[in-house]
């Protein structure tokens, strides 16, 4: 008989990290807006999975070196650089300063990001254009930044088996409509379909483009939507899993999506969002 057998067959590879108790140990990352909320708890999830990090922040001294102890505490380098994200020049000095600290940059987390709510008719050009500088070309100026490096520097097979990893901090709203919020649900929007566009181009240089869209988590950008029980049972009419989201959700997807073990996703948003994204209103009738 001819054919392969099992015992012809090479032995299985596991992507570099899999099964390792730190899949990110040897790498260097970047969370935007790490200073609270979602931000904060990826920065010291990165460095519990042994990355080095950098804890970016625009306003908060006090609150981003409790993000640097918290990470050094798991004994990874952490520094944090204060930087808007919508500046280009201020972007370019961080990543300068995080490249000549670190070496290099392997993780990118696109995380800050605001909300300036208003009803269409009441909402001022000011309020459009920070969420979409903030939220959109935030995303965008420190991508690029990212992408140049891995680019330089290419594939380190003992580090990681793709150039460099880009996690993007969507939202439901990247595909729920949002009155009330349309500069918010506009940027989110743009954020999917650029962090799509990005995974595609940069494919071919083995560089992963993904995104994280929450639904309702618990942090300061939604307070008003938990901090009562008349609140909180209200939103829970959205969330069929009937509990708000931690931020420790989506950082232990975020540590996913930025380790080998995702090395084959690529493009894709994942919702973590005990299910806010099935129709909750169509769980009777229809
Ligand atoms: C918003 C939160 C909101 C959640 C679910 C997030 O992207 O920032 O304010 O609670 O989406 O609607």
């Amino acid at each position: 008989m001819t054919g392969t057998s099992q015992q012809d067959l090479p032995p299985a590879v596991l992507p570099q990290g899999s099964g390792r108790r730190q899949p990110l140990k040897g790498q260097t990352a970047l969370v935007t807006g790490a200073n609270s909320g979602i931000g904060e708890a990826v920065a010291i999830a990165l460095g519990a999975a042994g990355a080095d990090v950098v804890v970016n922040y625009v306003v908060g001294d006090d609150t981003a070196a409790k993000v640097v102890e918290a990470i050094e505490a798991h004994g990874q380098k952490a520094m944090a650089i204060k930087a808007d994200v919508s500046k280009e020049d201020q972007v370019q000095a961080m990543f300068a300063r995080m490249i000549e600290a670190f070496g290099t940059i392997d993780i990118l987390v696109n995380n800050a990001g605001l909300q300036r709510d208003a009803p269409m008719h009441e909402m001022t050009l000011d309020q459009w254009n920070l969420v979409i500088n903030v939220n959109l070309t935030g995303q965008f100026l420190c991508a690029r930044e990212a992408i140049r490096e891995f680019m330089r520097r290419g594939v380190r097979p003992d580090v990681s088996c793709s150039a460099g990893k880009i996690v993007s901090m969507s939202s439901v709203h990247e595909v729920i409509p949002w009155a009330g919020h349309v500069n918010y649900a506009a940027s989110k929007g743009g954020v999917m379909l650029m962090t799509k566009s990005m995974a595609q181009e940069l494919a071919p240089q083995r560089i992963r483009v993904n995104s994280v869209c929450p639904g309702a988590i618990r942090t300061p950008i939604n307070r008003d939507a938990w901090e009562t029980p008349e609140a909180y049972d209200a939103l829970m009419n959205l969330i069929p899993y009937k509990r708000i989201g931690e931020p420790d959700d989506i950082a232990r997807a975020v540590v996913w999506l930025a380790s080998d073990d995702a090395d084959y996703a690529n493009g894709i948003s994942l919702f973590i969002d005990g299910g806010m994204t099935l129709y909750p209103g169509f769980t009777e009738g229809g």
